[in-house]
């Protein structure tokens, strides 16, 4: 139990999110002796305040059971004569914790790189395979392995040093107004957060108002039982904040499908008639990070279950 330090960097761990580390590594060594990832918590998804009690409750047995398993079947299964396993541990135990780490530098590379990508080059460079598709369901699955290694975990993602150039790259982005109807990302989630677009709550990505996160949710609470809903979501949406980086992938039930992050993002693209750039491409990988540094402090949880 003491050997978990992963992600105790007072820094990046607010005073709200204390329970939530305290929940997760009661979860977590739980599950140790066994070396299996514990799963989605939805108790400790901040963006589900806002979503109604029905979509909560689902929450509670997501679509997404068994997908941590599957994710370790493939983390066995031989390629070229190799497996994951042979370097990083039967069920990954040297990985533990590694991907609140993420997005992280590269040095080789020069810029950050998320774990869809280090997984991919683990796969070129150290089992002679082609890189694997982007959102088929080999990657996806390998990532929700790699990233449930450290759920429960306060994300800790890095926000300066050499990585300071690409946040600010990303929430310049983040920033910027695009495409034909001329907005930025942060007019939908942050403008409008907590209110409904097209029948859609909307999700901020910063996780601001988490020092007070115990008040808010009992007052998100206290207006959901009282059936103001529309109280409730723009509390939850706007005030307590959703994090982003720290759930995904997720199952979507709109797409009915398992996706990335990055398919996130090049949807929301779509979604302003933005011509979506390729996954992974360098601006997508800087907004993860700059997400993933809003996001720090909040426990992994993957994968994640939305709307
Ligand atoms: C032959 C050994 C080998 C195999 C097989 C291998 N890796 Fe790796 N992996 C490494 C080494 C060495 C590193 C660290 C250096 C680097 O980044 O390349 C690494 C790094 C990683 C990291 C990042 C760790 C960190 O601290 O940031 C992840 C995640 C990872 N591998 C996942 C995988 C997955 C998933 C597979 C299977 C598809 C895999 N690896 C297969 C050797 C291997
Ligand atoms: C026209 C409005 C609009 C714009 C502009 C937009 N999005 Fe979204 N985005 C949505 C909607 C609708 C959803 C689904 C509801 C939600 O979770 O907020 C969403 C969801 C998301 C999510 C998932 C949130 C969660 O809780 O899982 C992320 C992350 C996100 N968007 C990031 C971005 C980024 C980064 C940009 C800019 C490149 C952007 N969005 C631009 C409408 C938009």
């Amino acid at each position: 139990m003491g050997a978990h330090r992963i992600g105790m960097k007072g820094k990046y761990v607010h005073k709200g999110v204390a329970l939530f580390l305290l929940l997760g590594m009661m979860v977590w060594s739980g599950t140790l002796s066994a070396f299996q990832p514990p799963a989605y918590e939805a108790r400790l998804d901040q963006g589900l305040f806002k979503y109604s009690p029905e979509f909560r409750a689902m929450a509670d047995f997501p679509p997404t059971e068994g997908m941590i398993e599957q994710g370790l079947a493939r983390f066995r299964q031989e390629r070229g004569g190799h497996t994951c396993a042979e370097c990083h541990g039967e069920s990954g135990e040297k990985l533990k914790g590694v991907a609140a780490g993420y997005p992280k530098f590269d040095p080789k590379l020069g810029k950050p790189k998320i774990i869809e990508q280090q997984i991919n080059a683990c796969l070129e460079q150290r089992m002679g395979q082609k890189p694997l598709a982007w959102e088929g369901d080999d990657l996806l699955l390998l990532t929700v392995y790699v990233k449930a290694l450290a759920n429960g975990l306060p994300l800790h993602v890095q926000a300066d040093g050499p990585l300071a150039p690409f946040v600010a790259a990303g929430e310049r982005a983040y920033r910027e107004r695009v495409g034909q109807f001329d907005v930025a990302c942060r007019h939908c989630h942050e403008s409008v957060a907590g209110s409904n677009l097209r029948a859609e709550t909307m999700s901020t990505p910063s996780n601001r108002g988490l020092g007070e996160k115990e008040a808010l949710v009992r007052a998100v609470l206290a207006a959901d039982a009282k059936g103001e809903r529309g109280k409730a979501a723009s509390l939850a949406g706007a005030t307590i904040g959703s994090g982003s980086a720290e759930h995904w992938p997720a199952f979507r039930l709109k797409w009915g499908k398992l996706a990335s992050l990055q398919h996130r993002l090049r949807t929301c693209n779509q979604n302003v008639r933005v011509e979506p750039l390729p996954y992974g491409d360098d601006l997508y990988v800087n907004l993860e990070l700059y997400l993933a540094t809003l996001s720090n402090g909040l426990p992994v949880n993957v994968p994640g279950f939305r709307p």
